[in-house]
């Protein structure tokens, strides 16, 4: 055992407790995925063993932060020992670590967890949970350890896409398992396109009852095939409440988002008055195709009410996000141009420009999220509003140029350019089957690699996050899901929790191999290095 190790045992012994059983010698080493910013571990020597579990003392479970850890502990899969006098588990807060920062320690007698916050707990169990080995016995065990980190970037999210294909609760539960066992935080929640609208609003029924249907869709291929198979699917608030809480248990936050102004042809065919009903042509339907449509909210009153009423129910539905995403990309302005109302609209605020509707509808949703304590996210687009709120924060998906433009403009932001983290786009030069738009981002493919390695530096301190986008026109199924997300998954955690430290791939490869028996024990479909799915 090295002197660190040495002095953290015998630290620990004269605090507590031991009445555990030492293990016998850990020889493998831990394979984390994020790799914590500080760690040692002892090789071949006594762990912790795990066999019957961790045993917690009465003073744990009674205290609020002692059962917030047994409660993420759990979450992250660890057995937890009904109380007893004696314990095996000390936890601490520690005033002067960052919010989100922990340190463990781990002896053959105990563990020892301090965080920075409650929020914290969630981390560090996770890194326990992917600690866990074998002893020389065969036995469950964790190696005698330190950690001390802390995640460099606040928001780690993958965005799911449920208007193109729908995701039942179910799997949405699998994916946010998924995401906490690589201390991804953040779930962005798509829940409204063209394709369809997803998500319940009480004082908008029509939105489910109509916007939640489409006769058909297209093939993803060859988009001009559509299958005469109807789709309709929504979440209820109720279904909305049990997702938001099933993130919260395993310490991740959901962002929802609401597309506004564009992207609407689903509510507008469930509401026309949202739309340039007056625009030539005006005949909006549930869109069964894929790409960017004409269909926009119109400059009335009747949507700017709707944004109030929407975005009221979306804030009470999501109470833990600090910002909610009003989406903002893609917006043509053909029905604003030609459309009476909407010309009418801009002569009274004296516009020279249709893009300037959209900064009206920008300002709109900021002030109507601030009413309810809340910031706006939204696409790099949003920028070109003038005067755009400062704590508005902009996600950059057109590219690393987009995201500097809005550190310039001192705007806090959250990265996922589509150069590499668009996990739509196929993995390898010779997957089978190419998605129409394979080829967008000027690289042939995206492999965990190009992830991990892609440059995502921004000058200043601007940046709070990073995410992958799962955008769900070629993934129809779970089974396609699973294959496009594993293993850039975890290249993603790696390079949001460590971001701006180097990177090395050759090293990262062989603990993203170890990762295989976790995978293999949730049944995931994941891409193997030959690009075989695993479960073909
Ligand atoms: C986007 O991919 N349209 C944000």
């Amino acid at each position: 055992m090295n002197n660190v190790l040495r002095s953290l045992c015998a630290g620990l012994c004269t605090v507590s407790l031991a009445c555990a059983l030492p293990s016998q010698p850990v020889t493998e080493q831990p394979a984390l995925i994020p790799a914590p910013i500080q760690y040692e571990w002892a090789v071949n020597q006594p762990g912790f063993l795990l066999s019957n579990g961790i045993k917690v003392d009465s003073a744990t479970s009674h205290s609020e932060l002692g059962r917030a850890a047994i409660r993420a502990l759990m979450a992250a899969g660890l057995e937890i020992q009904p109380e007893e006098t004696e314990g095996d588990l000390q936890v601490q807060l520690q005033a002067n670590q960052a919010p989100a920062a922990y340190s463990l320690k781990v002896t053959p007698l105990g563990i020892s967890i301090e965080v920075g916050s409650a929020e914290a707990l969630h981390a560090a169990a996770q890194t326990l949970a992917q600690a866990v080995l074998k002893d020389a016995a065969g036995q469950p065990a964790l190696p005698a350890m330190w950690v001390k980190d802390a995640p460099q970037l606040e928001h780690r999210g993958i965005m799911l896409d449920t208007s193109r294909h729908p995701i039942s609760v179910a799997d949405t539960k699998r994916i946010l398992n998924l995401m906490a066992r690589y201390k991804l935080n953040r779930l962005h929640w798509h829940l409204c396109d063209d394709q369809g609208w997803r998500i319940e609003i009480k004082k908008y029924p029509l939105l489910t009852e109509i916007g939640s249907k489409r006769k058909g869709t297209a093939c993803w291929i060859k988009q001009t095939e559509v299958d005469n198979k109807p789709v309709e699917f929504y979440y209820t608030q109720d279904d909305i409440r049990e997702v938001v809480a099933h993130a919260h248990s395993l310490g991740i936050i959901v962002i929802p988002e609401i597309e506004i102004p564009g992207h609407a042809s689903a509510a507008v065919t469930a509401y026309p008055q949202l739309g340039n009903q007056d625009s030539p042509g005006f005949a909006p339907e549930v869109v069964t195709g894929w790409g960017v449509f004409t269909h926009v909210m119109g400059p009335n009153a009747f949507a700017f009410q709707f944004i109030e009423d929407v975005l009221a129910e979306v804030c009470a539905l999501f109470p833990r996000a600090p910002y909610i995403h009003i989406g903002g990309d893609e917006v043509p302005r053909d029905q604003w141009q030609q459309s009476p109302a909407a010309q009418a609209f801009m002569q009274q605020h004296g516009m020279t420009r249709e893009s300037q509707i959209q900064d009206y509808f920008t300002h709109l949703c900021a002030q109507v999220l601030r009413k309810h304590g809340r910031r706006m996210v939204g696409w790099d687009e949003i920028m070109c509003a003038p005067q755009l709120p400062q704590d508005a924060v902009v996600m950059a998906w057109r590219g690393m140029d987009h995201a500097r433009i809005a550190a310039r403009r001192d705007h806090e932001l959250i990265l996922c350019p589509i150069h590499a983290f668009y996990f739509n786009f196929p993995q390898s030069t010779n997957e089978e089957v190419k998605p129409f738009y394979s080829g967008l981002t000027g690289f042939d493919h995206i492999d965990w690699k190009h992830v991990l390695t892609f440059d995502t530096s921004v000058p200043g301190n601007k940046v709070i996050g990073m995410q992958a986008n799962l955008w769900s026109e070629c993934i129809p199924d779970m089974k396609k899901l699973e294959y496009m997300l594993v293993p850039r998954i975890c290249a993603l955690a790696e390079k949001a929790w460590r971001y701006g430290l180097p990177v090395f791939p050759d090293e990262f490869a062989h603990r993203l191999e170890a990762q295989t028996p976790y995978f293999d024990s949730l049944q995931l479909n994941f891409r193997q290095e030959d690009n075989a799915p695993r479960r073909p």
